[in-house]
């Protein structure tokens, strides 16, 4: 598929037209090469798969990747933004963050994309009972990820749910090199106020 880039980025997707159909939307947040959406999107037809990637040359590799595959689109944006502007309420099944960049340094934590804020866009973008799924090779962040989501009343830890996902190229990578992956699932479990 080619890149999707929307009209203006001061209004929400509408979603039917960028799909040219109505199905179920699942997202991945920093999609990287395109991997993990080109796989799901070949093994559920049936659904649409979005690609958030703030690199251009990765969101090149993914067009390129997806290319035959008639569901799924790519957006070069920062996910955080697309999440809260771009997303409507109640429109994702699925979120996908898998090895979001892990900023270790304790002066960089703050530009972790896993923050309150985040967390309460991703409820409102979820539909009822919608997962988000995490994974990352950083103890650290895991807990800082824990830490955030036991504040956050709209969403339940269903811990390690999804570990059958296809695995994706730095979830690879992490393997190889001994890695320890850290892994939490979360649902939405209020309807947004
Ligand atoms: C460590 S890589 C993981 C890529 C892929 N999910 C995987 O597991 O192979 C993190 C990816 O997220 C992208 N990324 C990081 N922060 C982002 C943000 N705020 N918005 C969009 N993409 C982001 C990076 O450019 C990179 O491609």
């Amino acid at each position: 598929m080619v890149e999707l880039v929307p009209q203006t980025y001061f209004a929400q997707l509408n979603l039917v037209a960028v799909f040219g159909r109505e199905a179920p939307l699942q997202v991945d947040l920093g999609c990287g090469d395109g991997g993990l959406i080109c796989e799901l999107a070949r093994k559920f037809p049936e659904k649409n798969f979005l690609g958030l990637e703030k690199l251009v040359g990765r969101v090149a590799k993914t067009c390129r990747k997806s290319a035959e595959l008639e569901n799924v689109r790519v957006l070069n944006v920062e996910s955080a933004y697309a999440v809260r502007y771009l997303l409507p309420e109640n429109s994702v099944e699925t979120f996908y963050l898998l090895f979001p960049d892990p900023w270790p340094k304790r002066r960089h934590h703050r530009r972790r994309v896993v923050t309150a804020d985040f967390l309460t866009a991703v409820h409102r973008a979820l539909n009822n009972e919608g997962i988000l799924h995490i994974a990352t090779d950083q103890e650290n962040y895991f807990q800082q990820i824990h830490t955030t989501v036991e504040g956050h009343p709209g969403l339940e830890s269903i811990g390690v749910n999804g570990h059958d996902l296809p695995s994706t190229k730095f979830e690879r990578r992490f393997v190889e090199a001994g890695a320890p992956i850290y892994r939490l699932s979360l649902r939405k479990i209020s309807p947004v106020t």
